[in-house]
């Protein structure tokens, strides 16, 4: 993951009410005169349901076969110094294309930036010709919550992690080792 990251930053306009899928036509949500309001057209085979890891999460409601794309990250184009400046925000839905621009996802996103992290993720994200694509790591079944590794966010380095995996390494973003001083 490129330095702004996805999803930690995101802000947290949470959805409320029940859950909603893309084969459940894609309910008006949110608050009214707001991104959230609009339509929210899920990518196929995805829905947004309540988390056992954070909030809401992203859910496959279809198989999606190991090393297969389940679906591209949509969202507003941003620029990096503007990405940075909606840094602030609890639950971060940012997710960095290369070093000039990001998207975000809580402006015209898809449900995937509802993807939550988990140190045993089932799935990876892959940047290509300036798409963001999430791949599945292994074979991932229907109803279960589709997950990767933030490894670096726009959150401090501090951020717990909550993803209850038995590995978990207690914060969202990966620690970087320590570059080696050679004695002189
Ligand atoms: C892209 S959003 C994921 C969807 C989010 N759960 C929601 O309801 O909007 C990313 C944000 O969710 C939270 N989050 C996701 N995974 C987490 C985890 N394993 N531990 C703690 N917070 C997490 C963080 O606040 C992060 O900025
Ligand atoms: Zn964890």
């Amino acid at each position: 993951m490129l330095s702004v990251p996805l999803c930690p930053n995101s802000v947290g306009a949470s959805l409320r009410g029940r859950p909603f899928s893309s084969e459940s036509g894609a309910p008006t949500v949110g608050r009214p005169n707001s991104y959230e309001s609009m339509k929210l057209k899920l990518a196929p085979g995805l829905s947004i349901k309540k988390s056992t890891i954070e909030g809401r999460g992203c859910f496959a409601e279809t198989p999606f076969r190991r090393r297969r794309k389940i679906a591209e990250y949509a969202g507003e184009k941003i620029s990096n110094a503007e990405a940075n400046r909606r840094a602030g925000r609890e639950r971060l839905r940012i997710c960095a294309i290369n070093n000039r621009w990001s998207l975000d996802g809580s402006r015209g996103g898809n449900g995937t930036h509802y993807i939550n992290h988990s140190c045993e993720p089932n799935a990876f994200m892959k940047i290509t010709s300036g798409h963001i694509l999430f791949i599945a790591l292994r074979d991932i079944e229907p109803g279960e919550e589709i997950t990767i590794d933030y490894e670096s966010t726009l959150h401090s380095n501090k951020k717990r992690c909550i993803c209850g995996a038995p590995s978990c390494r207690g914060t969202i973003n990966k620690k970087r080792k320590k570059p080696r001083v050679s004695a002189r």
